[in-house]
């Protein structure tokens, strides 16, 4: 017999029962399930909605079935539908039909919003602890490696060097981002349901207050056909989750590029790698591939649950049901993904033999001769075009610009002096962009002190 089956006199049809039921994925609820209804039933005691003898009945058996569900002892079935109706019926089993006091002044409306801020509220603290770590990581690196220098690109065409810190501390401020967007979003996941019911209300005197402090919420929902329909804290969350997978994605990229032998800029370490079934020499990075490779899920994700709100009316829908499994996934790709790469950026080698002398034969310095002429009064424009033939006549001559003799630049411009060659060092090069937020040292070693402000912050 069904819950809701009074109204009903023929039994459902197994394939519909199937279709229609969400215990398969929603029973990851099960604690946060329980846990409001612990609140709930303690506030149905103290209103004298139900006797305090009827709560206390009530409680215990809710408390043995949470000790029964942690330690694995219970079987889900799909007849009972959903993780409330399962854990109602276990309910029943222990103490019988005061059991059926509980969903007095409640919905499963309303029960399964305040179960998904409860697991949101969990689930986002565990990402942002997860950025904080990969931050961390980030940091280290960057500081480990201050003299390090890399040729920095745009269109991935050498353009200027930068240092590597300055490089690792990018992604450290898309991560700060990303952390606060997720704070964000747990400011608006911090509002509590329970008493919209199904969709109006309840005509019983609860106490919604001494709920959402029980459990640990700032705000109540204060319409109750929202509280039952807001699925919009849920894209925020997979709207965040969507850009910390691009920033990861973008992170993977750039490891797979410098891990290939073309660029050789860093190695994995061995525990992050896998091999090949026929290539001996084969390390992949394989980790960073599959992060690049689930981003489209989690943006698959946002794009479905925003695709079942729209045109929804008011209230509850079961489409509504289609909200779990997509934040799940999410969450379940985000975890490991961030815990694996602060370990795999923590235990990455610079290769400082392939760095060396990666600046040998390029022009990265170019605009250094170009910035040099002009602080000689000679206007940028023309300064450009100038050291752009002389990038051409190095070019020609199969050298760099440091390779070109001095009279090529005296002929080039008469405001050469020989004081040009010292400009064209890639360490000078790096550390003439001292400007707030540039590569140089000493602008590095700032931003890398508040970083690490930052991630004291938190306390
Ligand atoms: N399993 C449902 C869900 O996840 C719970 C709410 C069901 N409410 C209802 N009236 N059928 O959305």
């Amino acid at each position: 017999m069904k819950l809701w089956g009074g109204r009903f006199t023929e039994d459902t049809d197994k394939l519909v029962e199937d279709y229609t039921s969400s215990i398969r994925f929603d029973q990851r609820l099960a604690e946060y399930d329980i846990q409001g209804s612990i609140a709930h039933a303690r506030m149905l005691g103290s209103t004298g909605i139900i006797t305090l003898e009827e709560a206390a009945q009530i409680l215990e058996g809710l408390e043995a079935v949470l000790a029964d569900v942690k330690a694995g002892r219970v079987q889900f079935r799909i007849e009972d539908e959903d993780i409330h109706m399962n854990v109602e019926r276990l309910l029943h089993e222990r103490i019988g039909p005061v059991a059926g006091k509980l969903h007095t002044a409640r919905s499963r409306n309303d029960q399964v919003a305040l179960d998904m801020h409860l697991y949101m509220r969990d689930a986002i603290a565990a990402v942002q602890a997860g950025i904080r770590e990969l931050q961390t990581a980030l940091v280290q690196q960057a500081q480990a490696h201050l003299d390090v220098i890399i040729p920095g690109y745009t269109h991935l065409q050498r353009a200027q060097p930068v240092r590597l810190a300055h490089h690792l501390l990018a992604y450290f401020w898309m991560l700060e981002r990303d952390h606060a967007r997720f704070h964000d979003c747990a400011r608006r996941t911090d509002m509590m349901p329970l008493g919209a019911g199904a969709l109006a209300g309840t005509t019983f005197p609860i106490d919604r207050e001494q709920v959402m402090r029980e459990l640990g919420f700032g705000h109540l929902y204060e319409n109750s056909l929202d509280a039952v329909s807001d699925r919009d804290y849920l894209v925020e969350f997979l709207a965040a989750a969507s850009l910390l997978m691009a920033h990861l994605s973008r992170l993977s990229e750039e490891l797979i590029l410098w891990t290939s032998e073309e660029f050789g800029f860093v190695e994995l370490a061995d525990a992050y790698c896998t091999g090949s079934s026929m290539m001996p020499q084969k390390k992949n990075p394989d980790v960073a591939e599959l992060v690049r490779g689930k981003t489209g899920r989690v943006y698959g994700h946002l794009l479905g649950l925003l695709t079942v709100l729209k045109g929804l009316p008011l209230a509850y829908n079961k489409d509504l049901q289609e909200d779990k499994e997509g934040v799940f996934d999410t969450v379940d790709t985000l975890l490991p993904a961030l815990r694996l790469f602060a370990g795999m950026v923590a235990t990455l080698k610079v290769r400082r033999d392939r760095l060396q002398d990666v600046f040998a034969r390029d022009f990265s310095n170019a605009t250094d001769v170009a910035d040099y002429l002009a602080s000689r009064g000679v206007p940028f424009r023309e300064a450009h075009a100038v050291v752009g033939r002389l990038v051409l006549e190095a070019i020609r001559r199969g050298t760099s610009l440091a390779g070109l003799p001095f009279e090529v630049y005296q002929a080039a411009s008469p405001a050469f002096a020989p004081d040009i060659y010292e400009a064209l060092d890639p360490v000078r090069v790096v550390d003439a962009r001292a400007v707030r937020g540039g590569t140089g040292r000493q602008a590095v070693e700032q931003q890398l002190a508040l970083a690490r402000e930052r991630l004291a912050g938190d306390g």
